[in-house]
């Protein structure tokens, strides 16, 4: 089962953490991967300082601008199923 978080800590929430949580909850929809992905909301990483939206994927953290979510869902959440 793959840990999937997206912070959503004000820092984040003001980049689009909202969107991208929007997005990620289509995709596991969309390619029916409840069962391989575990995903939840997290509070803040403590990388509010650089820019995107704080992502942790199989504890590795990442950031993701909003408009890149479902890009990085297909290449990196994908990659690590
Ligand atoms: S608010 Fe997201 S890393 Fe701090």
């Amino acid at each position: 089962m793959l840990e999937l978080n997206v912070c959503i800590g004000t820092s984040c929430h003001i980049k689009g953490a909202y969107n991208v949580i929007q997005t990620f909850q289509q995709m596991i929809e969309e390619k029916k991967l409840h069962d391989k992905i575990n995903f939840k909301s997290s509070f803040c990483m403590k990388e509010c300082a650089k820019p995107g939206v704080s992502v942790s994927v199989g504890g590795e953290k990442r950031r993701v601008p909003a408009e890149e979510a479902r890009e990085f869902f297909n290449t990196v959440v994908i990659g690590k199923i």
